[in-house]
């Protein structure tokens, strides 16, 4: 039996929830239910949309995305683990760790109460995964596709010994324009600066973009937001277990370079990532587990 025919077998839920072949090989999990639509691709455990009825997109996929084994998909919602940013020590490692282009799992399916779906995957390491992280461990990835879109990401230490993870849900947000929005909730936040000379720096009042901006906020509170006056909406982001919140958009010159934003494409996108990096990187002590999640929730302005 082919893997699609397997997964519907086995995950499948009539007029809930099917595996789709995408191109080159990628199969992905569909969503429609009364709630929202979404796609996930077993590769990356990726979010690639999320879409409440009746409503804009909330994710952003790039249109000139390529699907390509081994490689990130340029939007939706990329896993960052067990490293955020270079590895600490070797620069031949991928940058934001390996869990974003290596398959996972489908570990279980379910249709809840209110008539959400979820969907959880486990990482499947391989020898070149355990030869970057040597540690017995697994990663977790949790979807509840409802009115809101609920990720959990839970990482488990299977040895004796304690290690460190940095992680990010790099999550691409679809917007109006990127003149019209405001991230607001990082207020007083210390950020390390990534673009220019760098640096550490204090956030004054809300964030707004007028170039390239790469920075990532330090112990910042649980809930942030961004408030899109051109889509006349506001996308709270609700996080737990995250002491850090990245925010990027690479500007005109760094998307062209990427080559795979599309002319404009960067524009109506931002990346507000719910994460532990930096001086916020987490251990996790031996046989024990820790998990960071958010909520993404949508209120018309
Ligand atoms: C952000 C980083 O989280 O991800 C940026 O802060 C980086 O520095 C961006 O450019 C995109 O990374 P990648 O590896 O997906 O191109």
């Amino acid at each position: 039996m082919s893997q699609l025919a397997e997964l519907n077998r086995r995950f499948a839920i009539p007029g809930m929830l099917e595996f789709k072949a995408l191109p080159n090989g990628y199969i992905a999990a569909s969503i429609a239910n009364k709630h929202a639509g979404a796609c996930i691709a077993l590769q990356g455990a990726h979010i690639l949309s999320f879409q409440p009825r009746g409503q804009e997109p909330v994710i952003w996929l790039s249109p000139l995305a390529k699907f390509e084994a081994g490689k990130s998909v340029r939007g939706g919602v990329p896993v960052c683990w067990p490293w955020f940013g270079p590895h600490a020590s070797n620069p031949a490692f991928p940058g934001h760790g390996f869990a974003r282009t290596v398959p996972w799992r489908v570990a279980s399916s379910e249709m809840l109460e209110d008539g959400a779906t979820r969907i959880a995957f486990e990482i499947e390491q391989n020898d070149a995964t355990r030869a970057q992280w040597p540690h017995a461990s697994s990663a977790r990835l949790t979807a509840t596709v409802g009115k809101t879109l609920h990720i959990e990401l839970t990482t488990r230490n299977n040895s004796y010994d304690a290690f460190t993870i940095g992680e990010a849900l790099h999550t691409y947000f679809h917007i109006s324009d990127i003149g019209k929005v405001e991230v607001t909730g990082l207020n007083g936040c210390d950020y390390l600066d990534k673009v220019g000379a760098g640096g550490r720096k204090t956030q004054q009042g809300a964030l707004t973009f007028s170039g390239e901006t790469d920075r990532i906020y330090l112990n910042t509170p649980g809930n942030c937001a961004i408030v899109d006056s051109g889509l006349k909406r506001r996308i709270r982001i609700a996080s737990e277990n995250s002491r850090s919140t990245v925010v990027w958009t690479p500007w005109t010159e760094k998307a062209d370079k990427m080559g795979d934003f599309g002319p404009d494409g960067w524009g109506g996108m931002v990346c507000v990532e719910t994460a532990n990096a930096a001086d916020n990187v987490v251990r996790v002590g031996p046989q024990s587990e820790h998990c960071m999640s958010v909520t993404y929730s949508v209120e018309k302005m």
